[in-house]
């Protein structure tokens, strides 16, 4: 099948790629010429395991092409995405401005009849607006029907997910854009949950949603579990084997961070209040994961009471591991409290340095290593599970040191590990 994809960031470009690797001839729309120059000579623009080799492999195929050409880009296209940002408002709600753009482009440009899909993430009802838009600004005769087709992609693990998800979800009130969305997707070969408009929008919501609570519920288990002598390790296990909750996304630790998570909710928060409807349970998730930002640091302060003169090691800086992106990163909230406190403040990360120098604070020192990081220093705190930080070795902080004195926010060595290690030892939600 003929497809343009509009917007190559993370979702489009994942998107387009993948779906060329699936034999259809794919061509990505965007209006940075740089980044589309950059993509057609074989460099992705972010880092995604797998992404670069599948955009190399359909580039010499001609499978997939980038263009910043609108009537180009969309000429005999059977269907096209969009796949641009949808950034979080002033008050929350999701900003349409480039939504709205992209509807006015393909209005402007469109010379056949076509399937617009949007993959972005979108309010409930935006699909509807879309089409208004785009019907409103038509420049030639031309019919379009719409659909929904939200994505589930994990940044870090997004080509894997693109082929291994657990469903793709497809939604439109017109029943031949269910087919072929159906028939570009077979490929796959994963479950597909076929619906309208309204419900696909809605549940790229209430999934995104879900998880978010699911990780704020054990978070308040792990502070509850901790004071009353219980480990939320053991605590989280038991529970993840009842099938009805699942072991996933029950890890504790300093709360959630990224593009998705803390943006989702807060605008689904924001659909309901337009309606005046309250979503208190949703509200608290978002209040939890505040919060839990702050315990991990009201820990130490506790322990150590004074951080003035004091270097505090940081260890990971990025949102979660596996990825550069600093977007509403625990470790933001942190770093500000610890250089307010007094601290001198020593930042590794295995990759997100760049990112982080942008919207830290500027006193922050960075170091090359964990070793680096820790050397000398009173404290040290960490806060992204990297596979460097995890494989660090509990030696390396007894020797390096003043004090061996660490601060595990995401719980990343078991208690046994710790017991002799001459280390002092504090994590989330377990004895210490
Ligand atoms: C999330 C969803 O997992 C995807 O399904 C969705 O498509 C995506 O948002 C999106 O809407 O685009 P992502 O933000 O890449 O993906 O990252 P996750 O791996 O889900 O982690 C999100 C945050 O939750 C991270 O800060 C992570 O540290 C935290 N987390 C996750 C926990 O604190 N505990 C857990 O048990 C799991």
């Amino acid at each position: 099948m003929k497809i343009a994809v509009i917007g190559t960031g993370y979702v489009g470009l994942v998107t387009g790629v993948c779906l060329a690797e699936l034999g259809h001839h794919v061509t990505c729309i965007d209006v940075d010429q740089e980044k589309v120059e950059k993509l057609n000579s074989g460099k992705s623009p972010i880092y995604e395991e797998g992404l670069e080799e599948l955009l190399q492999k359909n580039l010499h195929n001609e499978q997939v092409e980038f263009t910043t050409e609108y009537q180009q880009g969309l000429k005999d296209k059977q269907l096209v995405y969009l796949a641009v940002g949808t950034p979080q408002g002033e008050d929350g709600s999701a900003d349409l401005t480039y939504i709205e753009a992209a509807s006015r482009d393909i209005a402007e440009h469109l010379e056949n009849d076509t399937v617009i899909v949007t993959k972005s993430t979108v309010p409930v009802g935006t699909n509807e607006y879309i089409k208004e838009i785009i019907e409103a600004n038509l420049v030639h005769e031309v019919h379009i029907k719409i659909a929904s087709n939200p994505e589930f992609l994990r940044q870090g693990s997004a080509v894997y997910d693109t082929f291994h998800g657990d469903r793709i979800v497809i939604g439109s009130d017109d029943e031949e854009a269910l087919e072929l969305l159906e028939a570009v997707n077979a490929g796959f070969n994963l479950p597909i949950v076929k619906t309208d408009l309204r419900s696909a929008e809605m549940i790229k919501y209430a999934s995104n949603a879900f998880l978010a609570t699911k990780i704020s519920f054990i978070n308040e288990m792990a502070n509850l579990s901790e004071k009353i002598g219980a480990n939320i390790d053991h605590v989280a296990r038991g529970m993840g084997m009842d099938k009805r909750i699942g072991e996933s996304f029950l890890n504790a630790g300093i709360g959630f961070g990224g593009s998705c998570f803390p943006k989702d909710t807060r605008a689904i928060i924001s659909i309901g209040k337009e309606i005046a409807y309250d979503m208190p349970i949703l509200e608290n998730v978002v209040d939890v994961n505040e919060r839990q930002r702050s315990i991990i640091v009201d820990k130490l302060l506790k322990r150590v009471y004074d951080l003035k003169g004091k270097k505090v090691a940081v260890l990971g800086l990025s949102f979660k591991p596996n990825t550069d992106d600093m977007r509403e990163a625990p470790s933001i909230a942190v770093t500000e409290k610890l250089l307010e406190e007094g601290a001198t403040v020593v930042a590794y990360d295995p990759v997100a340095v760049a990112n982080a120098k942008k919207v830290l604070p500027g006193q922050v020192n960075y170091a090359e290593s964990a070793e680096e990081a820790v050397q000398g220093a009173d404290v040290a705190i960490i806060l992204t599970e990297w596979k460097q930080i995890k494989e660090f070795p509990l030696t390396g902080y007894k020797e390096r040191m003043n004090k061996a004195l660490l601060f595990d926010g995401r719980n990343c060595f078991n208690l046994d590990q710790v017991k002799d290690s001459g280390v002092e030892y504090h994590s989330i939600g377990r004895p210490v």
